[in-house]
């Protein structure tokens, strides 16, 4: 197996460390611009390891994962994706590279996770929901059936979405929210019903 480059050696990067050992990787290393011990350079430092290695990008904002994982598309590079074995996937689920599925996770038959996605702890994802690129779904949160999340918007910790709600991008839906109607303005939503806020 090849080594795995993590980009991100905080928090978020170890449990993706622990989810690629449990998914055979032996050689991890990661970068991270900052000064953290057991990193192994900068992310510009990407270079030296790209004919080598897989790579994963471990940084939970979704706008700076997206650039960080669009500039190692751009160069070639291979990108892993990441499922924690005590996670349960449907049949015909889609999972995009570049996307992590954490433990205790439901991805009900059907959905499409694209690339770059956060499925966080314990979170669930039922039948044919659409999450698009760079989005994260925090720990505990719900998606009922055929909820369509669109680029890069977060979905807060144990947040919950109704059935058939679409969700635009660049959204922020705050811990512990529940929406109940679609949201097409960019923005941050709180509370039952979820409401915006900013
Ligand atoms: C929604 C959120 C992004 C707002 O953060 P913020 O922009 O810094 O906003 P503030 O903390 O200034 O809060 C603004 C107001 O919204 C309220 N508020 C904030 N988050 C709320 C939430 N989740 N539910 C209900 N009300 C909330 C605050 O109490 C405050 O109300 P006030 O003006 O009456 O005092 C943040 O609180 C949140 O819920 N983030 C989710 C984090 C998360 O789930 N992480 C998981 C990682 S796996």
């Amino acid at each position: 197996m090849k080594k795995l480059v993590i980009i991100g050696a905080g928090g978020h990067g170890r449990v993706i460390a622990d989810i690629a050992r449990l998914n055979g990787y032996t050689d991890i290393v990661f970068l991270d611009d900052a000064d953290i011990p057991c990193v192994s350079g900068k992310v510009c430092d990407y270079v030296n390891y790209k004919d080598s290695s897989s790579f994963i990008v471990a940084i939970g904002n979704n706008g700076i994962r997206e650039r960080i994982q669009n500039l190692l598309l751009d160069d070639k590079c291979e990108i892993a994706t990441l499922v924690h074995p005590n996670a349960v996937i449907g049949s015909d689920v889609e999972i995009g590279v570049g996307s992590v599925v954490m433990a205790g996770v439901v991805i009900n038959a059907g959905a499409k996770i694209k690339n770059g996605v956060i499925i966080n702890t314990c979170s669930s994802v039922d039948h044919d929901c659409v999450i698009e690129d760079y989005v994260h779904v925090s720990i505990g949160a719900r998606l009922a059936g055929t909820v369509h999340v669109q680029e890069r918007t977060m979905i807060g910790a144990s947040a919950t979405v109704i059935n058939n709600i679409s969700i635009c991008s660049d959204c922020i839906i705050g811990a512990g929210a529940v929406v109940v109607k679609d949201i097409t303005e960019c923005g941050t939503y709180v509370g039952v019903p979820a409401g915006r806020i900013k």
